[in-house]
């Protein structure tokens, strides 16, 4: 994928006096154990650090002291059980969530606080896949790639039509560009979000679970995009994925969430080799471990913490769909009704 002549900049450290995460990315004492303390320290800058972000919906605490540097121009995955706060994070970094405590940077800026025009400055920098797609069902393909760079850019419409192309043939959906996201494969409004999300050389990438609902060979091929763009680009990717195949492939660095908290966060061979019962269950895919099968109502839910679940529900609320619709306007695609979308 084309996408820009940046490079990747590790151990290309620079001065931005981001008071990030102490000594890198660092694991925190989670379930499953303590861990030891981080023996490395974050290769050049993060162009994102989070400090002890907590946040909650009512009495459930979704995300509590979450602490952790995402490397400039590396990918990076999280990873966690279902309910576990992966979505709420990322929206947290968008801003499009508020953490309850903690901050968080990007590239330089604290944007706990951060007054909306700043913030809608600041998203400007992200391309953003979000879980449901979020392609807009009333616009072709073509439009749906074209609207970030309408949005954002003075590009003519000449120029718009010469990148989106570029970009729709790169994910394989050139001779789709007409058709409406209703008309065609899950896996093709993936590529299509892919697509979007990279039009406008976004140094940051966030993508929530790329892959759900695709079969392992087209997810094989996704990743296979998601690689390519990230080396040539030299931007920074954030994947949310459950896919451990999909990480092994991809990620330079990981973390894992579990009951609100960061069990640990680091390079991915030393996650891999990790001997933490959660990460080892996580990673195998078993059944018996510490993590139950209804994680959300397992009982070894910490006492004086309430059942998660317990909170209000998600639609409509900050983090829904209008948010959703909000975070689109990190990419571009901002300012339309949660009706307009299609998953
Ligand atoms: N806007 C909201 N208002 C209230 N509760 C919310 C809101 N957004 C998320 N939650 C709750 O926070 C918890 C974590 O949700 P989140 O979507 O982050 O999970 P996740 O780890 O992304 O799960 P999955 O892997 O299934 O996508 C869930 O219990 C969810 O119901
Ligand atoms: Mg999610």
């Amino acid at each position: 994928m084309r996408l820009g002549g940046k490079r990747n900049v590790e151990g290309a450290a620079g001065q931005r006096g981001q008071p990030h995460a102490p000594a890198g990315p660092v694991a925190s004492a989670g379930p499953g154990g303590p861990e030891e303390a981080p023996t490395w320290v974050a290769p050049g800058e993060p162009i994102i650090s989070l400090a002890g972000v907590t946040k909650a919906f009512g009495s459930h605490t979704v995300l509590e002291d979450v602490t952790f540097d995402i490397p400039k121009g590396r990918t990076t995955a999280i990873l966690g059980p279902s309910g576990t706060g992966k979505s709420v994070l990322l929206k947290n970094i968008l801003g499009l969530l508020t953490p309850d405590r903690g901050q968080i940077w990007v590239d330089g800026d604290q944007i706990v606080g951060m007054r909306e025009r700043k913030l809608y400055e600041v998203r400007k920098k992200f391309g953003v896949l979000f879980q449901d797609g979020a392609l807009f069902g009333s616009m072709s393909l073509y439009d749906n790639i074209a609207f970030p760079l309408r949005e954002h850019t003075r590009k003519s419409e000449r120029e718009i039509r010469e990148v989106v192309l570029r970009n729709a043939e790169l994910v394989g959906l050139l001779s789709h560009m007409k058709k409406l996201p209703g008309e065609v494969s899950g896996g093709m409004k993936k590529r299509a979000g892919l697509a979007r999300a990279m039009v406008t050389d976004p140094e940051i990438v966030l993508f929530d679970e790329p892959d759900s609902g695709l079969d392992p060979v087209r997810v094989a091929y996704l990743d296979e995009l998601v690689q390519t763009a990230q080396r040539e680009t030299g931007a920074t990717f954030f994947v949310i994925t459950h896919n451990i195949d999909s990480v092994k492939r991809i990620a330079d660095y990981m973390g894992i969430l579990f009951r609100s908290r960061l069990v640990k966060f680091a390079r991915k061979g030393e996650m891999l080799a990790c001997d933490n019962p959660v990460i080892q269950q996580f990673l195998a895919g078993r059944p018996e471990g510490p993590i139950g099968m209804d994680e959300m109502a397992d009982d070894t839910v910490p006492a004086g913490r309430p059942r998660p679940g317990t909170g209000p529900a998600t639609a409509g609320g900050p983090g829904g769909p209008a948010a959703a619709n909000g975070a689109a306007a990190a990419n571009g695609a901002a300012r339309r009704t949660s009706e307009d979308q299609s998953s």
